[in-house]
């Protein structure tokens, strides 16, 4: 089977974006993963929705957007321009109304998924399999880069596999986002994972070069 590596824009020189969006494209990355973040869903604030925007205009890879903000619901329609190849992540922890958000991601032209935070079991999934495309489980609690993974998320990946092939839904995709380092894709990957979040540590690690670190990446991730 092959992975997908989607490396996380929050780890990347701001003051040289573009740059290293070239060096992405080189390696042949799948997505450019954006964290939106709102302070009150996460503590932080990273991207925003003009910055998807901007990414737009110089590349062609797909985004996977990454919501983590209260009720996305309301501010779904300052995402634009998506392509079918696109996808946009909300939190099933953010909203009361996960059916109504999902309906209106859909309605962006994206791929649909849904985020679960380490601590969500789930079983909560279970009647959204029908209206989603992508599982993004956490492996951290989000908001930052350079976390420690919770090791239970692990068992939870092989979890959701099994539960998706055994209920007919074995076409949806498990993203992990959150420590995926070279030696937990690993592990991510004999669990059942499809698209990595490349972050601080693994794509974007200091010890080697962007394009280096993607391409070790892509070796674990296709084995
Ligand atoms: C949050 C982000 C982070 C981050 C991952 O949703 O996507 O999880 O960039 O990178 P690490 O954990 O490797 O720093
Ligand atoms: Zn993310």
């Amino acid at each position: 089977m092959k992975g997908k590596i989607a490396p996380s824009l929050m780890c990347v020189d701001l003051m040289n974006v573009e740059r290293d969006i070239k060096i992405l494209e080189e390696a042949e990355v799948d997505y450019l993963h954006i964290d939106i973040m709102d302070n009150h869903f996460v503590p932080n604030v990273t991207l925003g929705f003009d910055f998807i925007d901007a990414i737009r205009k110089i590349t062609h890879l797909p985004l996977d957007i990454h919501l983590m903000i209260e009720n996305p619901e309301n501010s779904l329609s300052y995402i634009k321009n998506c392509s079918p190849k696109d996808i946009v992540s909300l939190h099933y922890e953010s909203t009361p109304h996960i059916h109504r958000a999902l309906a209106l991601v859909k309605g962006l032209g994206a791929k649909a998924g849904v985020a679960i935070n380490p601590g969500t079991p789930i079983q909560v999934l279970e009647d959204l399999l029908p209206d989603i495309d992508v599982v993004l489980v956490m492996t951290v609690n989000p908001g930052f880069a350079g976390q420690q993974l919770v090791p239970a998320t692990l068992n939870k990946i092989s979890k959701l596999r099994k539960m998706l092939d055994e209920s007919g839904h074995g076409h949806i995709e498990i993203e992990v986002d959150g420590n995926v380092s070279f030696e937990k894709a690993k592990l991510m990957y004999e669990c059942g994972a499809d698209i990595y979040v490349g972050g601080s540590s693994s794509v974007f690690h200091k010890d080697s070069s962007i394009l280096e670190n993607s391409q070790k990446m892509r070796e674990i991730v296709n084995a």
